[in-house]
C-alpha cells in the first residue's frame, strides 16, 4: 500500500497541555509498532493569563494556542487535552457488581453519594477496576468533572481554532505517561508529584491504580518570587537559578524550604491512605513538571519524606524522532512534558 489514501494516512494524536506557565504540545505517531514522538513544542504564556488553573485572559490563551499550532503546522490529528483542579473528583468507590452497560445506567445515582457537587452539573465517567472479580461488590474508579469546566475548555479551544477529540483528566494523563515509561512502578504505592508553575499535582497510585489525587498551591513561580524578595534577584536571575543555569550560595537551604511545602502536601494526601491500610507505606516518589528541575529538589524531598525520589523521564520508553523538538532543548524540558505526552499516548 502506498503512502497516499486512507490506509497510508498517518495516525497521530496531539496532546495539548495548557499550563499556567507554558502551553505544551506533544504529537505522537501511532501508526508504527510502538508510539513515536514526532513533534514537541512549548510556548510561554504571559504572566497571569492563567492563575491557579483558572483562565483569566481567554483571548490571550487562545492566541497562544493558535500560534503554537500554526508555527508547527499541526492541522489534522486528534487533539487530546484535559481538565484538572478542584472541580474534578477522582474516587475509588464500591458498588453492586453488574455489567458495565448496566453500571452506566446507574452510575449517576451512585455518584450522587460520592460527589460533593450538584450531580446535574457534572460530567461522569467510570472504570470497573476488577471486571474479573466474583464478589457481590465491585471496585469502580469514578471520575466527575464540573460540566462548566469542560464546556469552558471546549470553547477556549474553539476560539483557538482547535477542536478536541478527547477531554481527559490531568491526573490520568500523568498516570498514562508514567505507566508507559515505568512499568515497574505499577506495583505497590507510589506518588507522582508534578511541580508546575503554580500548582503541584499529587497523584497516589496503588498497584498502578490512581487512588487519590490532590493539588497543592505551590509551584516554581513561588520559588522565583521568594528568590526575588529574599535574595534581591531580578525575575530573570531567579528564573536562571530555577532552571539550573545559575547558582547562588545557600541554594540548598532555599530548596529545602520549598521541598518542605511539597512534602506537607504529599504527606496529607498519603496520610489519608495510611489510616486505611496500616503498615503499607509510600514506596517511591516520581517527580515531574518544570519545578522538578530545581537543583536539589528531588534530593531534598527524598530526605524530608524518607522516600526514594527520582525525576521522571517521559521519554524513558517512548522514542522521540530526532527532528521532533522545534527550538526546544529536549533534555531540559523533558520533565515538563509528562502530561502532554500522556495525553498524546491516548489512541482512539
Ligand atoms: N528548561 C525550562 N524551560 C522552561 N521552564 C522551566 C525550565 N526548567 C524549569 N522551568 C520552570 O518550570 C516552570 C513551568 O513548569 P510546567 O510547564 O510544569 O508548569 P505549567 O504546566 O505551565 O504550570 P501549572 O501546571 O502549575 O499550571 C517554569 O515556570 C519555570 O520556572
Ligand atoms: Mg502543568
Amino acid at each position: 500500500m502506498g503512502g497516499m489514501g486512507f490506509f497510508g494516512r498517518k495516525r497521530t494524536s496531539v496532546g495539548l497541555d495548557i499550563g499556567s506557565g507554558f502551553v505544551k504540545i506533544v504529537e505522537i505517531d501511532h501508526s508504527g509498532d510502538q508510539p513515536e514522538v514526532v513533534r514537541i513544542a512549548v510556548r510561554p504564556l504571559l504572566p497571569d493569563a492563567i492563575v491557579e488553573g483558572e483562565v483569566m485572559d481567554p483571548g490571550l490563551v487562545a492566541d497562544t494556542i493558535r500560534g503554537l499550532f500554526e508555527e508547527l503546522g499541526v492541522t489534522g490529528g486528534r487533539v487530546v487535552t484535559a481538565v484538572g483542579g478542584h472541580d474534578v473528583i477522582i474516587k475509588k468507590i464500591e458498588m453492586d457488581r453488574m455489567k458495565e452497560s448496566d453500571a452506566r445506567e446507574v452510575i449517576r445515582w451512585e455518584a450522587e453519594q460520592h460527589v460533593p457537587f450538584d450531580i446535574k452539573s457534572v460530567e461522569l465517567d467510570f472504570q470497573i477496576l476488577d471486571p474479573e472479580g466474583e464478589g457481590l461488590q465491585m471496585q469502580v474508579l469514578l471520575v466527575a468533572a464540573k460540566r462548566e469546566l469542560v464546556d469552558n475548555k471546549v470553547s477556549l479551544l474553539g476560539d483557538a481554532g482547535v477542536s478536541p477529540t478527547i477531554i481527559d483528566v490531568d491526573a490520568f494523563a500523568l498516570h498514562n505517561a508514567f505507566s508507559h515509561n515505568y512499568p515497574e512502578g505499577m506495583q505497590g504505592i507510589v506518588a507522582l508529584v508534578n511541580i508546575g508553575h503554580e500548582v503541584t499535582n499529587v497523584n497516589i497510585l496503588e498497584d498502578g491504580i490512581p487512588i487519590l489525587t490532590r493539588d497543592i498551591p505551590f509551584g516554581s513561580r513561588r520559588v522565583r518570587e521568594d528568590l526575588q524578595r529574599e535574595r534581591g534577584l531580578t525575575s530573570e536571575q531567579a528564573e536562571d537559578v530555577i532552571q539550573g543555569e545559575e547558582s547562588i550560595p545557600d541554594l540548598a537551604q532555599f530548596v529545602e524550604h520549598s521541598a518542605d511545602e511539597v512534602a506537607v502536601g504529599v504527606e496529607r494526601a498519603a496520610a489519608f491512605l495510611m489510616t486505611q491500610q496500616a503498615g503499607v507505606g509510600l514506596g517511591r516518589i516520581y517527580l515531574s513538571g518544570g519545578g522538578s528541575r530545581i537543583a536539589g529538589m528531588a534530593e531534598a524531598l527524598a530526605r524530608r519524606m524518607n522516600v526514594e525520589t527520582q525525576v521522571m523521564n517521559p521519554f524513558e520508553r517512548v522514542p522521540v524522532r530526532p527532528d521532533a523538538a522545534v527550538g526546544v532543548p529536549i533534555d531540559d524540558t523533558a520533565p515538563m512534558l509528562a502530561l502532554p505526552l500522556g495525553l498524546a499516548l491516548r489512541r482512539l
